[in-house]
């Protein structure tokens, strides 16, 4: 079925752009014509790019083989765990998955695997159901013989083969992600997988397997990076080793497939590369190299819940830059390979935390990968069938978890700037994070509103005058009354059209009316409508929700879609 014509196609990479249809045998995914409409640019832009693989760096910015960017808007797809399949097989059919992360506007996945898959043989060649038999998961090996029955029969390592080459026959992009090294749920800090020469992570096995891995995929085009292992941590973590292995694995990999992104993580799970300012990494080759960072609220503990919101996010995006952003600054990629949250928005901490950094990520135009794909996982730590709530499918994969979500998602998936973005001379864009939306105005008849970013209109914002214009006009936004719609007026030299950007997370914009009081740009009703308030938490209160005056004044380049 599905599989066989699949399979066949992906012997020609070249024509497989010709291929890409919208099965509508997947109709029933909830989000299917919201995004075929909403995330049009994306899948347009990406087919254009497919035929001029591999990717290089270019400066900081990841770009095709014309020079032309591509950000890499990623999805995590977990393989790496006991049942060393990809999650999810069990639940729909492996193309249909497939097409469903297109659909949803990514252009790329983040494959895990662990160094087993590639180093133990006699593992590899296990096939799936004799595997799956081995773990008790009856259960999951009858879903897959009701939605992958040919993956039944496959060898473990042939089924990830295939995973991958079905994600190129539909133009999604896959980073191979050494994860861990004993194939099981990750990270701890003392689980024998966290450093070289841990327990479970013997360096030369390692090596080995990203040779081993490298090689099989050296002729993959949509293989374009290889992560060269996830979150190194622990109490045997050490900067001189690190240097030493990174090197080795970096250029084993190279030699082996000279086409890859090679992907370099850094200590303290992955927050930090803030060593590579005393004693940068030296490797033979150039224009390969990329770092990647990670970052949870549980980064920071339980701060976001019991801290002021707008002083914590001043300070995460600080650490941030001080830790990893940086690189951006020496010229290098850097791939936030992790991020994510509950998505039943049930959890303070997480949903103040995911305000803050999707605002950073717009602002920084980070390329990312977003934790997680699997609304569930056959197997994890123990527990058979297990939810995960950070994932964007919900749990038994017929839908997408939080259409909400999604909309904040959507809004980082295409680049704002970069080269071959260069559209139009440098403009604002006022991007809301909690909703995922940006200001605009239509038109003369419209509000001064929230609406889709790619719609945004072209703002300046001037610090010095503390304008917010509209590009190319003489009008300016200014504030009429507590509680009361913004407008668009050309009296620009009165104080009601100077906004300042305040508070610790510099996402507030604050002007003051006539009678002293000073507000702030808010969308606190569910119309749309901009209006302007008291301004929230700005004075280190704590249990105070910031997130609706939250607006972050980014730059773009892109050509603006009226
Ligand atoms: C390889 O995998 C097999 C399971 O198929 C396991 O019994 C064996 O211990 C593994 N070998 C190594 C060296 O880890
Ligand atoms: C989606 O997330 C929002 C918060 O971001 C939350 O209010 C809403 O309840 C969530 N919806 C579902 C279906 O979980």
């Amino acid at each position: 079925m599905q599989y066989d014509t699949l399979t066949t196609k992906g012997t020609k990479p070249s024509s497989s752009r010709k291929t890409i249809t919208y099965d509508m045998k997947i109709s029933h995914f909830s989000s299917v014509l919201f995004l075929l409409f909403c995330s049009n640019v994306v899948l347009h832009e990406f087919v254009a790019i497919v035929g001029a693989m591999p990717l290089y760096a270019n400066s900081r910015w990841i770009v095709n083989g014309e020079g032309k960017r591509v950000k890499l808007a990623c999805v995590n797809w977990p393989s790496h765990l006991e049942t060393l399949l990809a999650q999810g097989l069990d639940k729909k059919p492996v193309t249909e998955i497939a097409k469903t992360i297109v659909l949803n506007g990514f252009n790329c996945v983040r494959f895990t695997w662990p160094v087993a898959l590639a180093t133990n043989d006699s593992l590899a060649s296990t096939l799936v159901e004799n595997h799956f038999r081995s773990l008790g998961l009856n259960g999951a090996i009858a879903g897959l013989r009701a939605n992958n029955p040919i993956f039944l029969r496959l060898p473990i390592i042939r089924a990830f083969q295939i995973i991958v080459k079905i994600l190129g026959n539909n133009n999604v992009m896959v980073i191979l992600d050494n994860h861990l090294s004993k194939p099981g749920w990750c990270c701890q800090q003392t689980d024998g997988n966290g450093f070289f020469g841990d327990e479970y992570f013997d360096p030369e096995l390692w090596l080995r397997g990203l040779t081993n891995m490298a090689t099989m995929f050296k002729d993959t085009k949509n293989v374009v990076g290889m992560s060269l292992r996830n979150e190194l941590r622990g109490p045997n973590a050490n900067i001189d080793i690190w240097h030493k292995f990174m090197h080795e694995g970096a250029e084993a990999v190279h030699s082996a497939n000279p086409k890859v992104l090679v992907i370099l993580s850094g200590l303290e799970f992955d927050n930090n590369l803030d060593f590579l300012r005393q004693q940068p990494i030296e490797v033979s080759f150039t224009g390969k190299l990329v770092f990647e960072v990670h970052r949870y609220a549980s980064s920071m503990g339980n701060a976001w819940e019991i801290g002021n919101p707008n002083v914590v996010c001043g300070n995460f995006m600080n650490n941030l830059m001080g830790s990893a952003g940086f690189l951006l600054e020496q010229g290098f990629p850097l791939f936030l390979s992790e991020f994510g949250g509950d998505q039943r928005g049930i959890n303070v901490n997480d949903n103040r935390f995911l305000n803050c950094m999707f605002g950073v990520i717009a602002d920084l135009d980070l390329d990312w990968a977003l934790w997680a794909l699997q609304g569930s996982y056959y197997l994890r730590q123990g527990i058979v069938d297990m939810e995960e709530v950070f994932g964007v499918l919900n749990k038994d994969w017929s839908g997408i978890r939080n259409s909400s979500f999604m909309q904040k998602l959507h809004a980082i998936q295409p680049p704002f700037q970069g080269p071959g973005c260069q559209e139009m001379s440098p403009y604002n864009i006022m991007f809301h994070p909690s909703s995922g939306l940006c200001v605009q105005k239509k038109s003369i008849r419209h509000p001064v509103e929230l609406g889709p970013c790619s719609k945004s209109n072209a703002w300046i914002y001037s610090q010095q005058a503390r304008t917010i214009m509209l590009k190319g006009t003489y009008s300016c936004l200014q504030a009429v009354g507590v509680g009361q719609p913004v407008k668009l007026g050309v009296d620009c030299t009165c104080s009601t059209s100077k906004w300042e950007i305040i508070s610790d997370s510099r996402m507030h914009l604050s002007t003051k009316l006539p009678d002293g009081e000073i507000v702030c740009l808010d969308h606190s009703g569910s119309n749309g409508v901009i209006v302007t308030n008291p301004c929230k938490c700005i004075s280190g209160e704590i249990n105070c929700e910031p997130a609706s005056q939250w607006f972050k004044v980014i730059t773009s380049t892109r050509r603006i879609v009226l």
